[in-house]
């Protein structure tokens, strides 16, 4: 549908039932008697149709030489064609030319990814881009609205932080005055703890860092983090929460995204249907054992790796939690298990399709002593933790929370291989600009 316009913006000398649109050439095609111009405008692409019996010869000739990416304003007449995106497009009376464009660097042919990668800048007012980053606004919103009607409160955490709050091998790390070393964030959590022993329920949201030496497909060194942390939550509870919160999320953005996917090519279809059933609840020692089965050399206390994620979700056709994972290649903060002392009360949920880990998160320790413990083991001195440890201290209680990758879950619901195309300017151990 051709937007309805503000009055104000319509300085066409024609009558009130003419439209303008103000846009940029994304494509012209035709023949020496039509041409069909795709204009797009607030990031939708609408067909302006210019007839040179209508305009005349000279201004046709204008049009048909518009250069891909000139800005202009149009004036012209609604009408109804099925052909057209949205099935109606505008029928040309009168142009303004607002700015050239020349030699507009992304043309319709086949570009490398390095090349549209340097060209980040241009690159976001393609077609798939701006669906994906559609895509992207959407599910951030929904992400807000679920904690907000849940009663959550938001927390906005620092970036510049004084203490590690995931591990020492991937900090960004900057002088901070007289006060030695600041590092960017990995996490919000060991803040939002402290906040939800004010608030009870409280999330966060915003970029996160991690210096991580990975060239992967799934890791970016800036990436945007979904946090949440409940007070008096045990780790069962705190897995319905993710579960429910995942599904309503991804259900919505699915529903308020149609046209975008459509332009992705990705039906949704599939991926609603794994979402009607319950994520599997698979112990750490059971995906060991199914592993093993599947022909995998691996022991108990190895992490697993993307592709054995893989193997895991292949398996159960679904999104899965990986539980109770070992205690030595967890974070500090993670509970111990009352029922296994080698094991945290920990889970990661591992998306199908080669996604991998969308959320890692734990019922977190109480214990002072365990706490102090752990962080000795992981070489942090526990004296850049006093305010943390405090929360033991004063009125401590069962809480747990849980950090979800925004741009892989993106990349999920788009059907995406890469997550570098989910974020606007993705950050990487080999990109820094644009
Ligand atoms: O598993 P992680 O490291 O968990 C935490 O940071 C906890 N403090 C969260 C919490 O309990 N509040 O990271 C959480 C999620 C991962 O599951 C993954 O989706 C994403 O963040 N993630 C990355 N995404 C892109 N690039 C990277 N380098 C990422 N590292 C983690
Ligand atoms: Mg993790």
């Amino acid at each position: 549908m051709i937007p309805s316009l503000d009055p104000s913006q319509t300085q066409s000398p024609n009558s009130a039932s003419t439209h303008s649109l103000q846009g940029w050439v994304q494509g012209l095609r035709g023949n020496n008697h039509v041409q069909f111009l795709q204009l797009r405008t607030e990031g939708k692409i609408y067909q302006v149709v210019a007839e040179k019996e209508f305009l005349g010869e000279e201004v046709f000739k204008q049009v048909k030489g518009l250069p891909q990416e000139t800005s202009l304003v149009v004036f012209g007449v609604a009408q109804e064609n099925e052909k057209a995106p949205g099935g109606q497009e505008l029928f040309l009376h009168s142009f303004t030319l607002v700015g050239d464009s020349h030699q507009y660097p992304i043309t319709p042919k086949e570009h490398g990814p390095d090349f549209l990668h340097n060209h980040r800048h241009l690159w976001l007012r393609s077609k798939r881009q701006l669906a994906i980053q559609r895509v992207r606004s959407e599910l951030s919103f929904a992400i807000r609205e679920f904690f907000r009607n849940d009663g959550y409160t938001l927390i906005d955490t620092p970036i510049l932080t004084g203490s590690i709050g995931e591990s020492a091998g991937t900090l960004f790390s900057t002088e901070y005055f007289d006060l030695g070393q600041a590092y960017l964030a990995q996490t919000g959590q060991l803040y939002l703890e402290t906040a939800a022993f004010a608030h009870s329920k409280v999330y966060c949201f915003g970029p996160t860092f991690r210096a991580e030496k990975s060239k992967t497909r799934r890791h970016l060194t800036e990436f945007w983090m979904l946090e949440a942390e409940t007070a008096f939550l045990g780790q069962d509870g705190n897995l319905d929460l993710q579960e429910r919160f995942v599904k309503t999320v991804l259900r919505t953005t699915i529903e308020r995204t149609q046209e975008d996917l459509k332009a992705l090519d990705r039906d949704p279809a599939p991926l609603l249907e794994q979402l009607g059933k319950p994520f599997p609840r698979v112990d750490y020692g059971e995906a060991i054992q199914i592993l093993k089965t599947a022909g995998e050399e691996i022991t108990w206390g190895e992490d697993i790796n993307s592709d054995r994620e893989q193997i895991l979700t292949t398996h159960f056709g679904t999104a899965i939690f990986i539980q109770n994972f070992p205690r030595a290649i967890k974070a500090f903060y993670m509970k111990q298990n009352p029922d296994n002392a080698e094991t945290v009360l920990s889970a990661d949920l591992i998306a199908p399709d080669g996604i991998g880990e969308i959320i890692g998160g734990s019922e977190r320790e109480e214990s002072y002593e365990k706490i102090v413990e752990r962080l000795k083991e992981e070489g942090l001195p526990p004296e850049d933790y006093s305010w943390y440890l405090d929360l033991r201290k004063y009125g401590s209680v069962p809480h747990a929370g849980f950090g979800m990758g925004l741009e892989r879950v993106i990349a999920w619901v788009c059907g995406l291989s890469h997550i570098r195309e989910c974020i606007p300017f993705p950050r990487m151990i080999y990109r820094l600009t644009p």
